[in-house]
């Protein structure tokens, strides 16, 4: 079979990834190998901001780029050797922050002009779509894509909560995604609410293991309605309002009962939708697919339904470069060409 190896260039938030990838088998039975995974966190610079700031994103991304170049590529004689390895370069050119897509994207292009191989711009939602054939613990491959679609996918992240009808590697249809807040903002403003540091998703997931889920009705909205669309504004100010008129309360319990509400909406349209449309699977990807919670639920429901659930580990959920060469090794495949430039709006 005809390997590939490709170098994972991803900057749209604040993490700084490269990532080597060896993939093969193409789209009926795909197969990656991951050769390097380096991952530059800048949660220290934006944590006193509470927030991520684009400018000092793209600055913090110039910074780390060439460090994590030298990791990956070491000294100039096994650099060289490397290169004659490497078929493309796949950066991430959206959705995202656009300073800090491009300096991904530029550094690519350097890269792209020195070495004389092919660019590919990467979409980020693709990506993290695909994250599920990445090697996994226990089980090392999909060994037959056929058994997963149609599926439906839920990806949920700092910047999107979409429900996918997934038919092939190939080609999907949005169902719903949310209208305000994703649910990871939702994770990070509620931690911020109960004193946690950025981001404050994992933090809030430490924080209610310890109080009970069923202590606060918080709602669910949107959990009903007919169409696949979500909505966590609302969600988030229940929790405001509730702090603020019960000082009191224990924040483990807030925590607990929040996650539980996100977690029950997410769980609830991604059955629905699975009954629906009669899949053979759920996918979960995304950063806040890390959720132990989220996944045991998940994985429990969809048990009782008979489908496969696939998620990749945690390590590929929350953004990396790997999912990046993948989604620049299935846009060749696809001949989907993104444009080289920063597009912060693309959706999937
Ligand atoms: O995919 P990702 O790394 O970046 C984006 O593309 O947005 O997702 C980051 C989001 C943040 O909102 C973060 O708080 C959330 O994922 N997250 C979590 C967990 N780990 C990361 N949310 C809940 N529980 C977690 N364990
Ligand atoms: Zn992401």
């Amino acid at each position: 079979m005809n390997h590939k190896l490709f170098l994972g260039v991803e900057t749209s938030c604040d993490e700084t990834a490269l990532a080597l990838v060896e993939a093969n088998g193409g789209l009926r039975a795909p197969k990656f190998k991951v050769l390097k995974h380096i991952v530059a966190s800048q949660i220290k610079i934006h944590r006193p901001f509470g927030g991520v700031v684009p400018n000092l994103a793209k600055r913090e991304h110039l910074k780390n780029l060439p460090i994590l170049y030298r990791k990956i590529f070491g000294v100039e004689k096994k650099e060289i050797a490397l290169w004659k390895k490497i078929d493309a370069v796949a950066a991430t050119v959206g959705p995202g922050l656009e300073p800090a897509l491009w300096a991904g994207i530029e550094f690519a292009k350097t890269l792209r002009q020195a070495r004389g191989k092919q660019l590919i711009g990467a979409n980020h939602l693709e990506g993290h779509l695909y994250s599920f054939l990445l090697p996994q613990k226990g089980q090392l491959y999909i060994k037959n894509v056929e058994r997963v679609f149609p599926a439906i996918a839920l990806i949920v992240s700092g910047g999107h909560t979409i429900i996918l009808y997934v038919e092939s590697l190939k080609g999907w249809e949005r169902l719903g995604e949310t209208r305000d807040d994703a649910v990871g903002e939702a994770f990070d403003k509620v931690a911020r609410l109960l004193g946690l540091p950025y981001p404050g998703g994992p933090e809030l997931e430490k924080m209610a293991r310890k109080g009970n889920p069923e202590a606060i009705s918080f709602p669910r909205p949107m959990a009903d309605s007919k169409d696949y669309d979500f909505s966590f504004s609302g969600l988030k100010t229940s929790v405001l309002y509730y702090l603020r008129d019960n000082p009191k309360a224990r924040k483990i319990d807030v925590a607990a009962s929040f996650q539980k509400a996100a977690i029950d909406v997410l769980v609830a349209k991604t059955i629905r939708a699975t009954r629906e449309f009669r899949t053979k699977s759920v996918i979960l990807s995304g950063g806040v697919a890390a959720n132990k919670l989220l996944r045991k639920k998940l994985g429990e429901r969809t048990r009782k339904e008979k489908v496969l659930f696939l998620v990749s580990d945690a390590k590929y959920n929350t953004d990396n470069a790997v999912m990046i060469a993948v989604a620049g090794y299935f846009a060749v495949l696809r001949k989907k060409k993104y444009k080289l430039s920063a597009q912060g709006n693309l959706n999937i």
